[in-house]
């Protein structure tokens, strides 16, 4: 029996086991696991390395409309490639509804930018902004049925926020179809109060961005979210988890049995508000919602990854350029009022993961795995066909070197952004091979895969959600 590849003598770790095999490949699937497997077209030496599920980033941004002169710095053509350096398979991006929009439409138009760009697999979620009669009626249930599984909803930003009736809706489409909502928590009202005071005692710098929405303001919104999850029963994702009084808020739930999950980033565990505090608007870089804290967050992030609080682990990549079309925005506007949210990170999250977690024995390679993949196919409806290394599913692996030392720059990273939150940082072990679907996209630090191999995923509903839905 002959294959299409073959990645012979790795350690193969899955989010249950680490064992020593060689893979056999064949039409883009994981068809066989043992030794001497026999031929292939080719083989791969994975002597030394580790052979892991491919990364799934469940939490990016890319090509998403972010304000009157504000681009994006990644395309799907830029997002897609650096997340195939980063260790990565499969991404989620968000496809933003812009209020006053269809969201039919904006599926649409996502599927238009993303169309014969993409190295990896995509998957979208949805960003619902107006939650009209039309949205919850029709438009958001055959959009489920369709196989966008998931939405997001946002608890704050001006042309975002949904009131808390708002919410209530859609999470009661999400009760009806099995949908999973993921919720930004950050309590809108606190945030303005919070910015306008500031603002009028003239600071404006780019730190006074974490003191317009300090700890309390998301810890409120978080526990008001799964307040309103419980009133509905639907489970529920809180995203981009900052700190410990949020991570409380959740675990407390799932103490109660409540069906509520949790997502940390790089940024809560490497960065603090002080990296904010650089110098003229060097600190916008760092800018993004909820705020890097500090220490003491920074060690409540690491128990909810390793107590089970979080079951996944994100980048939150949403890039902007140091220039006037992102983190300097247009018109002298320089309060942190006007510094567009988010950093990038989708290339980075994983060496990040790796090197702090499993190198310096915070989480288990098996923990790695759960966190950086198997835990998001399983939460996104894309398990067992994504997220794991078994037979049958598709032949998307990231084949590391662990012992690999590298310090973080600009210049080693392929995403569109100009600069890294994360420079100067050193990691050890590092994503060397990037195979989707059998297909090698980056070999030892280049890219070899073709632009448009990756592929829309439709999903099944959350393994989560599926027995909460009204069949
Ligand atoms: O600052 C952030 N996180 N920007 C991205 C948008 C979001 O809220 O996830
Ligand atoms: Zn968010
Ligand atoms: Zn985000």
């Amino acid at each position: 029996m002959s294959f299409d590849l073959i990645i012979r003598g790795g350690t193969v770790a899955t989010a249950a086991d680490t064992f020593s095999c060689d893979i056999g490949i064949r039409d883009g699937r994981i068809a066989a696991l043992g030794s001497d497997l026999g031929t292939a077209r080719r083989v791969i030496d994975a002597t030394d390395r580790l052979v892991l599920p491919g990364g799934i980033d469940s939490h990016v941004h890319i090509s998403q409309p972010s304000g009157e002169g504000i681009v994006m710095a990644d395309d799907f053509e830029s997002g897609t490639r650096a997340a195939a350096f980063g260790g990565n398979t499969t991404v989620l991006p968000f496809c933003l509804q812009e209020r006053g929009h269809s969201l039919r439409q904006a599926v649409r138009d996502y599927h238009a930018k993303a169309e014969g760009s993409c190295y990896v697999d995509v998957s979208f979620h949805l960003i619902i902004s107006d939650a009209t009669e039309q949205v919850l009626g029709q438009e958001l249930p055959a959009l489920i049925k369709d196989g966008y599984t998931s939405f997001k909803v946002f608890m704050t930003y001006e042309d975002l926020a949904l009131s808390d009736r708002e919410i209530l809706e859609v999470m009661s489409v999400a009760r009806e179809t099995g949908a999973l909502v993921m919720v930004h928590a950050e309590n809108f009202d606190a945030i303005r109060f919070l910015t306008d005071r500031l603002e009028r005692a003239g600071k404006t710098a780019p730190h006074f961005h974490g003191a317009s929405r300090p700890i309390p303001v998301e810890r409120e919104a978080t526990h008001r979210a799964i307040a309103l999850a419980e009133l509905v029963d639907v489970p529920v994702m809180i995203v981009h988890v900052s700190n410990r009084g949020a991570m409380e808020e959740i675990r407390r739930a799932q103490q109660r049995g409540l069906k509520v999950f949790g997502e940390t980033c790089p940024q809560y565990l490497v960065l603090t508000e002080k990296d904010m505090e650089g110098l003229n608007m060097e600190g916008s870089k760092y800018v993004c919602s909820p705020p890097p804290r500090d220490k003491e967050s920074q060690i409540a992030c690491w128990e909810g990854l390793q107590q089970g609080v979080f079951n996944v682990f994100s980048s939150d990549h949403c890039p902007f350029r140091y220039d006037e079309t992102g983190k300097l925005a247009p018109n002298g506007r320089t309060s942190f009022r006007w510094v567009p949210n988010g950093i990038p990170g989708v290339e980075t999250r994983l060496p990040i993961l790796f090197s702090e977690g499993v190198v310096k024995g915070r989480i288990d390679l098996n923990r790695f795995v759960a966190l950086s993949a198997t835990n998001h196919a399983k939460t996104y409806g894309l398990y067992p066909r994504k997220g794991t290394i078994a037979i049958g599913s598709d032949a998307d692996i990231a084949i590391w070197d662990p012992k690999r030392e590298v310090t973080i720059s600009q210049s080693l990273l392929h995403h569109g952004s100009d600069y890294t939150p994360y420079e100067g940082i050193k990691v050890t072990g590092w994503p060397v091979t990037t195979i989707v679907r059998g297909e090698v996209v980056v070999e030892d630090g280049r890219l070899v895969g073709r632009k448009g191999a990756g592929q829309h995923l439709s999903r099944e509903r959350s393994q989560y959600a599926v027995a909460e839905a009204a069949e």
